[in-house]
């Protein structure tokens, strides 16, 4: 136990570990490190799994590991110490799930359960992606870094909720990197004429990696001679495997059809690339990028403090938008891009019909749409339009639209005007969309479970669409 220890103080990134060791046989010792741990001990022994689903046959009490905490693991029972070697009463947490909750970490639904895995996808995204140097670490880009630093145009294609996290990707690429980027989708993209020369590159971004349209997509610009990249959640998928390079998004299984995790992970892995192109660019200095990739690895936990607090105000948004026949979605930039895909998430799992604008259109036609109780949900986090957006929604409220706001902690002046605010914590805009899109995901599965809808298998849809 105390080499196991001794160990883990050298070692840098994230773990859970079972070690075993032939001079003690019959013990197991265990340590983690930003991953999940859980131990139990029943009639017929001790045991430690990555996930409490693995344990209930044999145990239903369990002690689930955290940073700092080791176990030892005998025959007779488990030993729990701290970083010290001090013995330590762990807190034992029963387990009175039946299968079907187990499979749902103990959620009601599958969409839920994965809406709260996000802190740990940032993590595991992330995790090894720095050097101790301070350079960004792909390994499996697949293209040289002078390839790399030849782009001289980027095409972003996708479908769905992946084509949302490839607006987002335009801002960071455009922004940090200055490469002209577009993004489309890819049904749209496979049966035009784009321009693609050697020193194109094509980022395709798919959960399942085997959308229809995307991987036409891929095959097509292969043909005209583009560099690709493939974004995807699914290992050995067609995408990946036709791609010239890959980021996995490492979010794990995605049961629910309604994407959420999958998409942050998406969101995180193109702030990835667009960083390493920027610093291959020699837009950014060593030093900027890793106080960026500092702060987006700060969003973990950021994210775990919006799923901690802002459960009641989801609530709230939702009444205010369940008997509704529409609801219209706003924002600028980063917040317009937050917007779309808060859109598509309502309407797919609650049928309610939903459309989204960056919030500076509204006054060419949507505000047209607004009447007594019409709901509007913008995103008004602090950014350089700010105000701008602050006064589209004082439009709204005047035609006695319901306005609903995700909002920056502490930002006091919104309260004038929002009939409810959910609260994000303060990030860079850059990484707004990674924080302000979980109140979205939860907002539309909100809706959807006051208004009797199965929130993990909506009609008329599939997880993957292999067809056209
Ligand atoms: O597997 P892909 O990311 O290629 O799927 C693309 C879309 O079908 C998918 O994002 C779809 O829009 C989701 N159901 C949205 O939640």
């Amino acid at each position: 136990m105390a080499s196991v220890r001794e160990a883990c103080t050298h070692v840098v990134g994230a773990y859970g570990l079972a070690a075993v060791c032939a001079d003690e046989p019959g013990v197991i010792a265990v340590a983690r490190k930003d991953s999940p741990i859980v131990v139990g001990a029943g009639e017929t022994g001790a045991y430690v799994a990555s996930d409490v689903i693995a344990l209930i046959d044999a145990t239903r009490d369990v002690v689930v590991l955290e940073d700092g905490q080791f176990a030892k693991l005998t025959p007779a029972g488990v030993e729990y110490t701290d970083e010290a070697g001090n013995v330590i009463e762990p807190k034992v947490t029963h387990i009175d799930w039946d299968l079907d909750m187990a499979e749902k970490g103990g959620y009601p639904d599958f969409m839920l359960k994965e809406i709260h895995e996000q802190p740990r996808v940032v993590r595991d995204t992330l995790v090894g992606r720095m050097t101790p140097a301070g350079e960004l670490d792909i390994d499996e880009l697949g293209l040289s870094l002078e390839e790399l630093n030849d782009i001289d145009r980027v095409y972003v294609i996708a479908c769905g909720t992946s084509y949302h996290a490839g607006l987002i990707a335009k801002n960071l690429i455009e922004g940090w990197a200055r490469i002209p980027t577009e993004v489309e989708a890819a049904s749209e993209f496979r049966y035009r004429n784009p321009i693609i020369t050697p020193t194109t590159l094509v980022v395709a971004v798919s959960q399942s990696g085997e959308t229809a349209d995307t991987l036409a997509a891929i095959r097509d610009a292969r043909i005209k001679g583009a560099k690709v990249f493939g974004i995807t959640n699914v290992v050995g998928s067609p995408v990946a495997r036709e791609s010239d390079g890959v980021i996995y998004t490492k979010a794990n299984k995605e049961i629910a059809v309604a994407s959420t995790k999958s998409f942050i992970g998406q969101v995180v892995s193109l702030t990835l690339l667009a960083l390493l192109l920027a610093q291959v660019k020699y837009r950014l200095t060593t030093k900027q990028a890793r106080m960026l990739f500092r702060e987006l690895s700060d969003t973990a936990e950021q994210i775990q403090w919006i799923l901690d607090t802002q459960t009641e105000a989801v609530h709230e948004a939702a009444l205010l938008c369940k008997d509704a026949q529409s609801a219209l979605f706003v924002g600028r930039g980063m917040g317009a891009a937050i917007s779309y895909e808060g859109a598509l998430k309502l309407k797919e799992v609650s049928y309610l019909h939903a459309e989204a604008y960056a919030a500076g259109e509204m006054k060419h036609g949507p505000i047209a749409l607004i009447d007594p109780g019409f709901p509007v949900i913008a995103v008004a986090t602090k950014s350089a339009t700010y105000d701008k957006t602050v006064s589209n929604l004082m439009e709204c409220k005047a035609r006695g639209a319901k306005v609903i706001v995700v909002a920056t902690e502490g930002d006091e002046e919104i309260n004038k005007i929002a009939d409810c605010i959910i609260r994000v914590p303060a990030v860079r805009d850059v990484f707004s969309p990674i924080t302000a899109s979980v109140p979205l995901q939860l907002l539309a599965r909100e809706v959807a479970i006051l208004r009797g809808c199965d929130v993990d298998q909506p009609r008329n849809l599939a997880k993957s669409v292999t067809v056209e």
